[in-house]
């Protein structure tokens, strides 16, 4: 599957998916809730955004008195994120399946990737560079597609293979072809305990009140089955 694919999806999404994100339910109401409560402290703490969208995490942690580096592989999100944000934080174009040079060894205190790592074919090198960039003790915070939600969504019959999948969404603007990486659980695991870290905390989210209203459908759906997972993963401390 090609990179192209994706970058040219979220190009072409990329406004309406700034315009809506604030408020649209599997967002505001579903992963950030969730993702964020993962989070320790963020006050004083250097955050790095990895794939950040059009910078909506970064705003809400930098106002909560964090310092934000963020980057993504559109440059129009990453133009928006900037909009966002004016004159501050620090954001640029950078694939997550790349090493990451401009960031400085131990030089973050936490990690945030949400809703992007499925994008990515092979975790491991990604998984090694957010171990890199950790202090001692440093947190990640990862949200995903949950593996049994794909595993039913997309009808797989190879559970235990690492796949590309598609599907069309309609929700940001005119239809869009979505291509991703389905995997088990154990594929989402392994490559952080096998570099590193420790999982200090996995959630199967469920929706928050506020996504009622505004689907009740998929409020119901959540509430019997996830579609996303969290994870808060900790650097373990020691020699590195
Ligand atoms: C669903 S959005 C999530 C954005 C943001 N984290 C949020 O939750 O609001 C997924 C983001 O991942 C980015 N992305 C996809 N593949 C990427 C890659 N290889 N490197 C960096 N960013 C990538 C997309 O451009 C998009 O902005």
């Amino acid at each position: 599957m090609s990179k192209e694919k994706i970058l040219a999806a979220y190009e072409q999404m990329a406004e309406a998916y700034n315009a809506l994100v604030m408020h649209k339910p599997h967002n505001a109401y579903y992963d950030r809730p969730n993702t964020l409560r993962l989070l320790p402290n963020v006050k004083g703490k250097t955050i790095l955004d990895a794939a950040c969208g059009p910078g909506v995490y970064a705003e809400i942690l930098m106002d909560l008195g964090a310092l934000v580096t963020g980057f993504d592989l559109s440059p129009k999100m990453v133009d928006l994120a900037i909009q966002r944000n004016p004159g501050r934080g620090t954001f640029f174009v950078h694939d997550l399946s790349k090493p990451l040079e401009r960031i400085g060894d131990h030089s973050c205190d936490i990690v945030l990737c949400a809703l992007a790592l499925h994008y990515i074919e092979d975790w491991s090198m990604t998984i090694k560079e957010f171990h890199r960039v950790l202090k001692s003790g440093g947190v990640l915070v990862i949200s995903i597609q949950h593996p049994f939600y794909e595993f039913n969504f997309f009808k797989s019959k190879k559970y235990f293979e690492i796949e590309p999948v598609k599907c069309t969404w309609r929700g940001f603007g005119s239809p869009v072809e979505v291509h991703s990486y389905r995997r088990p659980l154990s594929a989402c695991l392994s490559p952080l305990t096998g570099n590193g870290f420790y999982i200090d905390e996995l959630v199967e989210p469920k929706p928050s009140k506020e996504f009622e209203p505004l689907d009740p459908k998929h409020f119901r759906e959540l509430n019997e089955f996830p579609a996303f997972m969290c994870i808060r993963a900790v650097k373990r401390k020691g020699p590195t």
